[in-house]
């Protein structure tokens, strides 16, 4: 089943557990924290206390993605906030597969985050301890950006590799997503949709998730068109 998680980086930061209530009521599934840290992406957003926040404000599980340097020293304090998911960059851990046992060993799930300038290949060694692959389809640190096509061959390769080895990670993907993007993504193999402007931008996130969820249910050919 294809899923939707609304990324809160769009929502307003004054009113997030509205921005929480119309994700839910809209079919979002899984709520996506963007954590950054000014040094691994040019931009600043929220840390363990807004986590410990959101806690309260939902039981969907908190989709964690860490856009920070040295993840390993915050792992224990996102833990303590009641985050889920915890994924990580490749590009930003210089010994992954420890930073994803320490993930496992606080009891969150473990999750790695490739850039669009990484092969998916790089990561084959370490596909069996991982919840979910995440595939960024625009450089991450900012919401808003243009999805870039040529990653789609990511998400395939992924979705290949899963049968090959006999896995069952699931494939997140993230950057750009919107109502002209959601079905070729859901097409090339990603299961887990998640979207910030898209839903964010307008005020209307309840029905905004509504139609993006509708596209990609309509695209991985759970739902007949309307
Ligand atoms: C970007 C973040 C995304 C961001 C996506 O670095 O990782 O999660 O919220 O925003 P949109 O959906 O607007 O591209
Ligand atoms: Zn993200």
């Amino acid at each position: 089943m294809v899923e939707l998680a609304p990324s809160i980086l769009s929502a307003d930061f004054a009113h997030l557990a509205d921005a929480v209530q119309a994700a839910e009521q809209g079919g979002g599934t899984i709520i996506h924290v963007d954590v950054m840290d000014g040094h691994f992406v040019p931009n600043l957003t929220i840390g363990p206390p807004v986590v410990r926040s959101l806690r309260k404000a939902t039981r969907l599980p908190l989709d964690c993605h860490l856009m920070i340097e040295h993840p390993d020293a915050l792992i224990p304090d996102f833990a303590e906030a009641g985050a889920d998911w915890v994924s990580v960059h490749y590009e930003a851990c210089r010994h992954l597969h420890r930073t994803l046992h320490l993930i496992a060993e606080h009891g969150m799930k473990p999750a790695v985050v490739i850039n669009p300038a990484t092969r998916v290949d790089l990561l084959i060694d370490i596909l069996p301890m991982v919840h979910h692959v995440l595939v960024m389809s625009v450089n991450p640190g900012f919401g808003g950006q243009q999805f870039l096509p040529f990653t789609l061959d990511k998400i395939r390769r992924l979705r290949e590799l899963r049968k090959e080895y006999r896995l069952n990670f699931r494939i997140e993907v993230d950057g750009g997503i919107a109502q002209d993007t959601i079905a070729q993504v859901v097409q090339a193999g990603a299961d887990l949709l998640v979207a910030g402007s898209a839903i964010f931008d307008n005020g209307h996130a309840e029905q905004n998730a509504q139609s993006l969820l509708r596209t990609a249910r309509v695209a991985a050919g759970e739902l007949q068109p309307a």
